[in-house]
């Protein structure tokens, strides 16, 4: 089976890092810039290739180019799609973009799944939304997923969920790089090495997300288990809500949201 990925940027690659560890097929990759494909290629024992070659060979043809780009990139190989007899599956991780959208760029009813993935795909512990049209085959879906896995946990949305989904694990993994990078500030304005604060902070992050996932408890009671009357973290939970800390996160999703509805 050939996979391939039009767009060798910050997620193509990461997803096709993770499609080449499934080991489900040969990757062939492109990009405008030819140099970035090769990188890619390389590292992924897959081939580089052309848009249009991915159109014309590719059974799964991974759309990894920014929204903006999309309509004239898909312009680009429309007829290429167009001339197929055989089976193929468009699966697009363009943001905001819907499948009928897609379809309407690529010229045809061609059988799409959009995918909403993150960054920490990159390094397996990603988080990757699935969304197929009806006319993917649950086969298709299954495979899809399947090479997809190694790029960490698969969660299958709606289509509409899928939008406001990925506006919490698409965009979030940008709010909690400020969050970290916050935490850091406090501790190095506090006296704390600004390595071992960055240290001590992403490992909090990574450790307290893993214990509402594994302990299955509401982060509520997680933080309440935290602050002891009269203690030093309710003084700092004060100072958040001061701050106005859980409105602006909601904020945060609410406006990449009403951002992606805006890009369709
Ligand atoms: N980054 C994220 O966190 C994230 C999360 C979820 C979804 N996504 C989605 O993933 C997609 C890719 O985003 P990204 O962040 O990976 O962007 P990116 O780093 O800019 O990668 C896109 C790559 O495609 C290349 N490209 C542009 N037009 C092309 C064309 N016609 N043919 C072949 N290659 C072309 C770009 O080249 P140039 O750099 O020369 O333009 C770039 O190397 C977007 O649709 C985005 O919505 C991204």
């Amino acid at each position: 089976m050939n996979i391939g990925f039009i767009g060798s940027g910050v997620m193509g690659s990461a997803l096709a890092k993770a499609v080449s560890h499934s080991g489900k097929g040969t990757i062939l990759v492109s990009d405008v810039d030819s140099k970035k494909a090769e990188a890619l290629a390389k590292e992924l024992g897959g081939q580089t290739a052309l848009n249009q070659e991915i159109a014309k060979e590719a059974d799964y043809i991974f759309l990894a180019v920014k929204p903006q780009y999309m309509a004239g990139m898909l312009d680009g190989i429309k007829d290429v799609l167009a001339s197929r007899q055989d089976r193929f599956v468009i699966v697009s991780m363009a943001a905001g973009l819907t499948i009928k959208r897609i379809k309407e760029l690529a010229g045809g009813d061609y059988p799409v799944i959009r995918i909403m993935p993150n960054t920490p795909a990159s390094i397996g512990q990603g988080v990757v939304i699935v969304s197929p049209d009806q006319l993917v085959t649950e086969e298709e879906i299954n495979l899809a997923m399947s090479m997809l896995s190694p790029a960490g946990k698969l969660v299958r949305l709606s289509e509409k969920q899928l939008d406001a989904g990925g506006s919490i694990s698409g965009c979030g993994p940008a709010f909690v790089d400020l969050f970290v990078e916050a935490l850091a500030d406090g501790g190095v304005l506090c006296g704390v090495p600004r390595k071992e604060a960055m240290e001590l902070a992403a490992q909090m992050v990574l450790g307290s997300a893993a214990l509402i996932l594994e302990s299955g408890k509401h982060p509520g009671e997680l933080k309440d288990m935290v602050c002891s009357p009269g203690g030093t973290t309710i003084e700092g939970v004060r100072a958040l809500e001061n701050g106005g800390f859980r409105s602006a996160v909601m904020e945060a999703v609410i406006a990449s949201y009403e951002k992606n509805a805006k890009l369709g």
